[in-house]
């Protein structure tokens, strides 16, 4: 399918997935969404893509919020409806089957930092700035930002940021935890794809119990999680790639993977 609002685009094992609409800060519209959505179901069925790096185009925003046009005209009923279909999109970005890092390359305000917040890591350009800005506005964060950062900062910091709707650069979202780490504008890709090839070289089966075991934390007690984890370190030891990174490390060798 080729997309109107975003760019797909793919460099060895990794897929890059950028919001296109550099002229208005890769606000996310319903197209943008209903694009997304498609693109992240597409890339979860394909064996090939080890990696998903989603980024905005330009210099100047990852992401610069929900189109604020469309926000405009929204009732209450159709409000909900709004909110539930970003949060599902977003959950289905958090629960992909294969790490997603957040390429932060700008503003990632609102809507855009809520997407941030739903990949499993965070890198960010010196210039990016963050926040939820959204009692501006008169609402609150709709896309899960309420839940999603006061998880990844502490409760204290996330509502100072949400009731302030004060926006913080990549020094101080690298301090509260926010980003996992920063880089000049020109380095921020290509640091990507050197972390995106480094877990394309480990094994996929590995990985992939990592990102849902990590993802169970915050639905489960500490004992479910650990239990989970247990089931899914013995599943692990039933792969072919056990036996190989094992017996790699004993013969003094390098890993072979087969992901199998
Ligand atoms: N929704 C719709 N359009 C947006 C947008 C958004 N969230 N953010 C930026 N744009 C559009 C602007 O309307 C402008 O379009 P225009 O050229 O047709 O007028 C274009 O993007 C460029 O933005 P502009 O405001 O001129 O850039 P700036 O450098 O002066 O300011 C921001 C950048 C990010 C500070 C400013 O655009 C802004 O505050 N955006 C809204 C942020 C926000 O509240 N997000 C949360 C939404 S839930």
């Amino acid at each position: 399918m080729s997309y109107q609002t975003i760019k797909l685009e793919f460099n060895s094992k990794t897929a890059v997935v950028s919001i296109n609409r550099p002229d208005k800060l890769n606000a996310l519209n319903s197209n943008v969404m209903s694009e997304l959505e498609h693109c992240f179901t597409e890339l979860k069925k394909n064996d090939d893509v080890c990696v998903v790096i989603l980024t905005g185009s330009g210099e100047k925003a990852f992401v610069a919020g929900a189109d604020i046009s469309e926000l405009n005209k929204l009732n209450m009923i159709a409000a909900k409806d709004y909110a539930e279909k970003g949060q599902a999109l977003f959950n289905l970005i958090e629960n992909m089957n294969k790490p997603v890092i957040a390429v932060v390359n700008g503003f990632a305000l609102g809507g855009g930092c809520e997407l941030a917040l739903s990949c499993h890591i965070r890198l960010a350009s010196e210039n990016a700035k963050f926040g939820q800005p959204e009692v501006n506005l008169g609402l609150i964060p709709g896309y899960g930002g309420t839940q999603r950062l006061t998880r990844l900062v502490n409760s204290g910091r996330a509502m100072e940021l949400i009731i302030t709707g004060d926006i913080i650069d990549a020094g101080e979202a690298l301090r509260l935890g926010l980003v996992n780490k920063v880089y000049p504008l020109a380095d921020l890709l290509n640091k990507a794809y050197e972390m995106a090839d480094k877990i394309a070289s480990k094994s996929q089966y590995a990985v992939k119990q990592a990102v849902k075991a990590i993802n169970i934390c915050k639905e489960v007690s500490g004992s479910e999680g650990l239990s989970f984890e247990a089931s899914l370190f013995s599943l692990c030891c039933g792969t072919d790639d056990f036996k190989e990174g094992t017996s790699a490390f004993l013969e003094k060798r390098k890993p072979s993977f087969k992901n199998k």
